[in-house]
């Protein structure tokens, strides 16, 4: 994966980095708040695998995460995005979803546009960031890799949606 700048977003008081070892509690904590609720699925704190993820960092404090997972069909997923629920609404997940799509961008050749996608319970907040709701059927090794051995897969509800091709960078974020 093509390396970038650390900090590569940084509003008044937000930072969309790197996530390090030091965040994987408070990554753990934000995943689990929602996958009590039923909002996303749940991840082992041991299972957290720490270089996919990035996180938004209000004061030093991790407020959000999202991860990104480069299956073998050249597809790319996005996964595990969330944001603490009082902070909601300020545009942070889009900060978060903007830099996992310029991430994915800079792992492929020049000019090859990632073929960035998530399953979500969530469509109308990745539509409104660049995302078109698609069949799912057509991201077979995600199928073949996770939902096949998901326990929620007989009656999974999540909806799949694709980066619809633009240039990452042209995806406006707002002051915090
Ligand atoms: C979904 C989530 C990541 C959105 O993060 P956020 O920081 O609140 O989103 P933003 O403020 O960047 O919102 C960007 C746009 O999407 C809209 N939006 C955000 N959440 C939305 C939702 N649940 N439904 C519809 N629109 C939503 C915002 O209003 C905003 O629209 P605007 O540009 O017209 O103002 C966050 O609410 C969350 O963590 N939810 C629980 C976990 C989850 O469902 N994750 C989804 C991936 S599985």
């Amino acid at each position: 994966m093509a390396a970038m700048a650390a900090v590569l977003e940084r509003t008044e008081k937000v930072t969309i980095r790197r996530a390090s070892d030091a965040d994987r509690d408070a990554i753990f904590d934000l995943i689990h708040t929602f996958a009590r609720a039923g909002e996303m699925l749940p991840v082992p704190l041991d299972g957290i695998s720490i270089e996919r993820f990035w996180v938004a960092a209000v004061d030093g404090a991790v407020v959000g995460c999202g991860a990104l997972w480069f299956w073998e069909d050249g597809t790319v997923e996005i996964r595990s995005l969330a944001v603490a629920a009082h902070l909601a609404g300020r545009g942070i997940g889009k900060m978060l979803v903007r830099q996992l799509a310029l991430e994915s961008q800079a792992a492929l050749p020049k000019g090859v546009m990632p073929q960035l996608f998530a399953l979500t319970l969530k469509p109308t907040f990745f539509i409104k960031v660049g995302f078109d709701v698609v069949p799912r059927g057509r991201f077979t090794a995600k199928e073949r890799g996770d939902c096949a051995t998901c326990p929620f897969h007989a009656h999974c509800r999540e909806i799949a949606v694709l980066w619809n091709g633009h240039d990452p960078a042209t995806l406006t974020v707002r002051d915090f």
